[in-house]
Formats: structure tokens, sequence, C-alpha cells
């Protein structure tokens, strides 16, 4: 009898023992971890959470095994289920998916142990009084005595990423990660310099240096001060940042008090993320860099960084180098010829519109090109130069290079790069420009290596084993030990991704009554659109300026801010420039650049456009629908594109007008599939408005295809068109199906064009070209709309035939 309660004793050591070593049955969420006890791995359970349940704090997941402590917003976002991480402990050192805990210690210390064994991290603290760990709302994460005295918080040591109210200080920077998919400390860091100024560093193992603000400006030029000594910088929940140097930004939806957090991607860019409720998407709200290739060590060395807004950014390797490591492509390139120091046997390979950064041996000017390639001969390192003429000096310059770095090609640049290459490889080999880009989509997860905690878990098997056999419950424990091994590791679904383009222009508010002297009292009306009459004015700096004033005043002041500051920041070449607005009362007013040329529709039916002309319009139109529809981050939604909202410049360039109306008007929810006014214009209006079907992007490239198909034809799709054939007069109902009726009837293309191709348009046309306009035009108006290509592909299908003659 002794020896069964003795057993039964023995088993419910045990099972306590197996509980404080595995937890497996840790009741709900705790939300203070208080001393003497932890908060394990692989437990769903074993999470802090904030009191209103916005932040959580615990053990994730950042690759194959391999977990770091950290603090994220509870709930994800919808779409993609990433959740956005704001701290970590130990993001250089990721800890075993077994048996690894965090533990606040009787001392006081918060330690956190991989497989029970190795302090990976820790506070380093000590209290005489009892201390407990708790997470406020604010996302911090507080080591607290008794006395409420705060003996440690993680606001004092961001990782990458500021949140509301957390201020960066002189003792605190932010790094940014290694890649999309490795959270370790990468290459950019946020930080306050030793003369105040508060600067972006690229610093890798071989490079250091500053990019921001604008390393060409002195500080009082980039509008810092360095005057003030407190070092110090904090963004507000509305979405205004303010630094001690004079720096200071407002996000593009300021005023409303959102969730948001400041982050120093790893790509370098700072950018503000937002977002009104929990679980929506993120949507970046303001960034350092609207072109992403004055980032320093982007592509990494000896390569070239190209920017097209509506294609995102591309980095090249220079002609003569490879790329270093296909799948990292921060790692540069490195050249496929042998670098010889002899002077006969180096020849130069000249690549225009090419910008270099630093690095040079000198500068040398009022050189000629024979003394600048002279030079550079000379120099056993110089791996090339830069050859530029400098307007104010009046003469060139020469800037022999000794590595090549911060590389950036740009149509408008006037500098070229004359690159150093041995001669026998220059003959072997074409010269190109090999591309590589960035990619956008999620990537995998990669393993990390783990193996060095092995052996410390076959210890602790070991030891549990010969305990259990000792008390001779062995089954029981060998039961819940497997139960413990089986705890699942999770895979993390990849970073967030960020990047629509903003740019710092002009922008300004108005008030009513400079508007209303500009316009002379409104009494020039140029146009009519939906949400408002629109007035030629001249501004007391004597720009023309269109300006549009909106009919109501549907929505709040605070919100119409919101919403126009997100728009008055969208910045392309295709785009009309908004260059402010002006809220008063009732009053609602937007201020627009005024374009001479008039409308597309005013040029199309006064006959001004030559088939040249028309695709440039085709072509510019759906590169700015494509930024408006940004490939990562679905930015607006136009919903009214027809010729009378594509305004053209001198140069015939098209510039699309009009946009965010539907956010400014706030005519219902977008993502609403029961959209209950329909928008757009009878003719160019895709058929999911009318058939409650959601409202996307393809929308707009539904009426892209209409505006297309009415500049081949000549004819308006508004109107039912009457036409005079064999048999008499036939009335056709729809462009669409007229266009359609027309192509079926011709066997081959050139004659399908002859029959749809506006007869009284001017100049001969390519058949190439116009054929690749049509058959775009034909798949934009498909009636499903998962059949219509995106606004980038237009792009892409119709860029290669720019040049076509
Ligand atoms: C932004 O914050 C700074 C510092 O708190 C303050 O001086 C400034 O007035 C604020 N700007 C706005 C528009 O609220
Ligand atoms: C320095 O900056 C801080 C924070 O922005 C501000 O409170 C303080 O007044 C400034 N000091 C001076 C001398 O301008
Ligand atoms: C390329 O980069 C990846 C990721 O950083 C790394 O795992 C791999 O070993 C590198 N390959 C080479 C050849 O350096
Ligand atoms: C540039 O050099 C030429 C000849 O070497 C000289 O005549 C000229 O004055 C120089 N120009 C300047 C701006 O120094
Ligand atoms: C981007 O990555 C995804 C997944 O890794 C791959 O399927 C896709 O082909 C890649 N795209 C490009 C342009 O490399
Ligand atoms: C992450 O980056 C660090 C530092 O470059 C590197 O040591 C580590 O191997 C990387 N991890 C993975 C999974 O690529």
């Amino acid at each position: 009898m002794a020896s069964v309660i003795t057993s039964i004793g023995n088993f419910l050591v045990l099972c306590l023992l197996c509980l404080s070593i595995c937890q497996p049955f840790s009741s709900s969420k705790p939300d203070v971890l208080s001393e003497g006890s932890s908060l394990s791995v692989g437990e769903p359970e074993d999470v802090l959470s904030s009191p209103d349940g916005t932040f959580s704090a615990g053990f994730f997941p950042v690759g194959e095994n391999a977990y770091c402590f950290a603090v994220w917003f509870s709930e994800p976002s919808y779409k993609n289920n990433n959740k956005a991480v704001v701290w970590m402990a130990n993001r250089d050192q990721p800890v075993n998916g077994r048996y690894s805990k965090l533990t606040l210690l009787k001392t006081g210390n918060l330690i956190l142990t991989d497989a029970g064994r190795i302090t990976v991290w820790s506070t380093g603290t000590d209290s005489l009084s009892l201390t407990r760990l708790q997470l406020n709302d604010f996302g911090n994460l507080v080591l607290i005595n008794s006395e409420n005295v705060v003996l440690w918080q993680s606001f004092d040591s961001p990782t990458d990423t500021l949140l509301t109210d957390q201020p960066l200080t002189r003792y605190t920077k932010l790094v940014s990660s290694r890649s999309q998919i490795n959270s370790s400390s990468g290459f950019y860091k946020l930080f306050f310099d030793n003369d105040n100024i508060l600067r972006l560093l690229y610093e890798s193992i071989e490079i250091s240096s500053v990019y921001w603000p604008d390393p060409l400006l002195v500080s009082w030029d980039a509008g810092r001060s360095t005057y003030n000594n407190s070092k110090i910088a904090i963004l507000d929940s509305l979405g205004n940042f303010s630094s001690s140097d004079d720096f200071t930004f407002m996000s593009a939806d300021y005023g409303t008090k959102m969730q948001r957090r400041l982050k120093i991607d790893y790509d370098g860019n700072v950018r503000l993320y937002s977002r009104k409720n929990r679980g929506e998407r993120w949507v970046v709200s303001w960034q350092a860099f609207s072109d992403p290739c004055m980032i320093h060590g982007i592509c990494g060395a000896n390569s070239l960084c190209n920017y097209v807004p509506s294609m995102g950014r591309k980095c090249s390797c220079i002609p003569g180098y490879k790329l270093r490591n296909q799948t990292d492509w921060s790692s540069g390139c490195v050249p496929e010829f042998d670098i010889s120091c002899t002077k006969h046997e180096s020849t130069f390979l000249q690549i225009s519109s090419v910008g270099l950064y630093g690095y040079e041996y000198g500068i040398f000017s009022n050189y000629t090109l024979a003394e600048c390639k002279n030079l550079c001969l000379q120099l056993c390192n110089c791996k090339g130069f830069q050859f530029s003429y400098v307007p104010s000096s009046g003469n060139f310059k020469c800037y022999p290079k000794t590595l090549l770095l911060n590389g950036y090609r740009e149509q408008s640049l006037s500098g070229d790069l004359y690159l150093r290459l041995p001669q026998s490889f220059l003959l072997s080999k074409p010269n190109s420009l090999v591309e590589f880009s960035l990619n956008c989509s999620v990537q995998e997860t990669k393993q990390l290596d783990r193996t060095y905690t092995q052996s410390t878990v076959k210890q602790s098997v070991k030891f549990i084993l010969w305990f259990a056999c000792g008390l001779g419950g062995f089954e029981v424990i060998c039961i819940l030990l497997v139960w413990c091994l089986l705890i699942r590791t999770q895979r993390n679904s990849g970073a967030e991704m960020g990047g629509y383009l903003l740019a710092a222009t002009g922008f300004r508010r108005f008030s009513f009554a400079e508007l209303h002297k500009a316009t002379k009292r409104f009494s020039e009306e140029i146009g009519r659109g939906a949400g408002g009459i629109v007035y030629k004015g001249v501004l007391c700096d004597a720009r023309v300026a269109a300006i549009k004033r909106l009919k109501e005043a549907n929505q709040g002041e605070a919100e119409f801010l919101a919403e126009v500051n997100t728009i008055g920041r969208l910045n392309h070449m295709h785009l009309i420039e908004m260059w402010g607005y002006c809220t008063e009362g009732k009053h609602r007013l937007l201020v627009y650049e005024y374009l001479e040329n008039g409308s597309l529709k005013e040029n199309l039916s006064s006959n001004m456009l030559d088939w040249e002309k028309r695709f440039g319009i085709a072509l510019g139109t759906a590169k700015g629908l494509a930024y408006l529809h940004e490939e990562c981050l679905e930015w607006v939604l136009h919903c009214d594109v027809k010729p009378q909202n594509i305004l053209l410049d001198s140069n015939h360039q098209p510039k699309i007008a009009d946009f965010g109306m539907s956010k400014l008007l706030k005519r219902g929810e977008i993502n609403n599939s029961s959209v209950s006014k329909i928008r757009g214009t009878r003719g160019y209006m895709a058929p999911e408005w009318v058939s409650n079907r959601p409202i996307t992007s393809k929308v707009d490239v539904y009426s892209y295809g209409i505006v297309v198909l009415e500049m081949l034809t000549g004819k308006n799709p508004t109107t039912k068109f009457r036409e005079l054939n064999a048999t008499g007069e036939t009335e056709h109902g729809k462009l669409v199906t007229w266009v359609r009726d027309k192509v079926n009837e011709a066997p081959e293309m050139e004659t399908r064009l002859e029959k749809v191709v506006d007869a009284s348009a001017r100049g001969e046309y390519n058949v190439e070209k116009m054929k690749i306009l049509l058959e775009v035009a034909l798949k934009c108006v498909e009636e499903d709309k998962d059949e219509r290509p995106d606004m980038s592909q237009v792009v892409k299908t119709l860029l290669p035939h720019e040049n076509d003659h």
C-alpha cells in the first residue's frame, strides 16, 4: 500500500516537473510575467498582450526552427496575414524552436536562453524588490519593480521601428534588417550624428557613407540645424514627426489617429506605415526617398541603379562585371576580367547619363577628355572616370574613380561614365548592361543553421530520461516528452512590401480669398466635371492654374485634408500636378497646374493628332494609370478615365486629371462590393459598375481600353453612331461590338486595321505599332475583369514599340 502511495506521489511530482519544463497546460494569455516564471518557445499561449490587445510579445518565427523574442501588432494584415514586428530582443542570434525560453529571474534579470542553456540575451538588470514584465498599450515592453520604477524598457533599444510617442534619442538608433526574409542587422542606420543632425547611413563591411540628408548639401541648405544638442525625434499619433535638428514631416494622412510605425526598411528607405483599423493593410504615408536610386549601396558595388516610376527600380551590372551572388543583389557585381595595371592594355567604354556618388581620387577641373583618360591610366587603381560638363564653371570636370559605387542611370543626367576595361576583353564581349531586378513578391523563408544547439537538446533529454528512470515514471515521462517534442514550428510568411512614390513639392494650402482673387471671382470657367466646376486662374506668383471648386463638402475637414494630402503627393510626369487646396467653412477647392493644349477630347475632335502622337498618348496614359495603381499598393482608382480627363502638354504628352475624386467626393467605399452610386461616364464604364461585381483597378483598365479604341477609330463611344454600308444605314449601339465585328470580318490584320482606323487622321501609321495597340485595347475591354491585363502589363507591352517608325 505504502509503495502505491509513493508511486502516486512520484507520479504527481513528475507531472509537476514536466509542467515546469514544457509548460504545456498554462492557462489563458498572461498579461504580466512575474518573477521566477518564463515564456517558452512554441507555446501559442505563452504570449504577453497589451491591455487593449493591440500588441503582443512572444517568440516570433524568423526561419525554420528559429525564433526571436519580439513585439508585434497583434492583428495581422487581412490580406497576407503578415504580422508587423516592431521590436526584437535577439535579431542577430535566433533561438531554437524547442526548449528556448524567456525567464524573469528572482534577481530581477530578464534572460533569454537557447534550448535551456546558453543565455543569448539579457537585460542585465537587478532589483531587490519584486519585479514584473508587462507590455503596455504603446507597444513598450517594460520591466518594473513594485515601486513602479522602470528598470528596463524595449523603447530604449529599438531595432528597425519607431512607434508613436517612442523617442529616437542620442542613445538609440534604428538599424534595418538584412533583407526581406532575414531579420538580422542590415546595412542601413538612422541615428543622430555628432553634429546633432539626424542622418541615414549605409554601412557595410568595406564601405560607410551618409546618404540623407543629401550629402551634397550642407546641413543648413538641407533645412537642418546643428545648434540644438537635445538630439531627440518623435512621431505623434496624428502623423507629425519632428526632430530637434528642425527636420519635420507630416504624413500624407495627417490629422487622424491611426496605428503608425516608422520603419527603416531593408532597402534603406525610411517609411511611415499607417492603418486606420486593426487588420487593415498597412499603407505607406511618408517615405524619405521617392527615388530609391539615391540610397547608397542599394544595388551593391559595380552596378547601376535605374528607376522608372511605373516599373520600379532596376539594378544592372556595369558591362564587364557579373552578379556576385544570384540570390543576394546587395552584394553587387564583380569584374569578369583581370584588372591589369599596364597602361597600353586598357581602353575605355563610354556609358552615357550615369552618375556615381563618391570614391573619386580627386576632382580635376577644366580637363579635356584626353587628359582625363590619361590621368586614369596613370593610376593603377582607377576603375574608370566620370566626365561631366559643369555649367557653373563653364568647363568639364574629371572624376577618376577608385571604386564604382552608388551608380545610377537617369536620362536627364549629363555626365558620362568612362569605364576602364582590358582591351582584349572589350573585343570579346558585346557591350551590354545585364539587368537584374528586385523581386516584389514575397519570398520563401530560408532555413537557419541550427546545428549548434543539437548537443544541448540531447543533454537535456538525457537528463530527463535519467531522472525519470530513477523515479520509475518512465512511461509517463515519455508520453509527455513526445507531446513536448511535437511542438510545431511555424513559417514566417515574409515581410511586407513598401514602395509608393512621394515627392515633396511646393504643395500648399491656399486661402479662399486668394483663390477668389486668382480666378477673378470665378469668372473664367474652363470645364465641368463630376465633382464641380473648373476655373482658370492666375496665382500671386504668376503661375497659371486650373482651380476646381467642389460642389458640396461631403466630408469633414480632417478627412478632406487627409485625402488631399495623399493625392497631392502623388507625383508622376503623366499625372496632372496638384499645387494645393483650400478648405474654409463649406468651401473645398483644389489647385492644379494649367495645361494650354487642352484635353484629349478637344484634340481628337479638332483632328490635331497624328498616329505617332496618338500612340504616345496611349502609352503615357498607361504609365500614369500604372503609377496610380502602383504594383504592390493599389493606391488610387481613377474611376473616370475618359478623353476629357486626359490633358495634353505642349509636347502632346498626356497628363491624367481628376484622379482621386472618388476619395474626395466620398461616394461610397471602393472596397465595398455594394457600391450604391455608379461612378464614371456612360460609354467608358466597365460592366462591373452595373452588375454589382467588386470594383477593382480593372475598371480603369476597361475605360482605358475604350479611350484607346476611340483614338484608333475616331468614333465617340458615348453617342450611338450610324454607318452607311451596302445594305443601307445601320446603327451600332456600342463601340466595342462594332470594333469586334469589324475585326472578325477581316482575316488579315492589315485589312482589319484598315477597317477600323480613323480614316480622317493625318499621317501614315506603322502597322506593327497600331496592331499592338488594337490588340491591347481589345484585351482591356474584355467583359471578364480577370481577362484584362493590368496597367503595368499594358505599359510593358507598348513600351518596346515606342520608337518604331
Ligand atoms: C509637430 O510637432 C512639433 C513638435 O512637437 C510641433 O512644434 C509642431 O507644431 C507640430 N506640427 C503640427 C502641424 O502640429
Ligand atoms: C531643441 O529641440 C527640442 C526638441 O525639439 C526643443 O524642445 C527645444 O526647445 C530646442 N531647443 C532650442 C534651443 O531650440
Ligand atoms: C548568396 O547569398 C545567400 C544569402 O545571403 C547565401 O546564403 C549564399 O551562401 C550566398 N552565395 C554565395 C556563393 O556567396
Ligand atoms: C581651361 O584651360 C584652357 C587651356 O588649358 C584655358 O585657356 C582656360 O582659360 C581654362 N579655363 C578656365 C575656366 O580655367
Ligand atoms: C519573384 O519570385 C517569385 C517567387 O519566389 C517567382 O515565382 C517569380 O518568378 C519571381 N519574379 C521575377 C520577376 O523574378
Ligand atoms: C542573415 O544575415 C546574416 C548577416 O548577413 C547572416 O549571417 C545569416 O546567415 C543570414 N541568414 C540567412 C537565413 O540567410
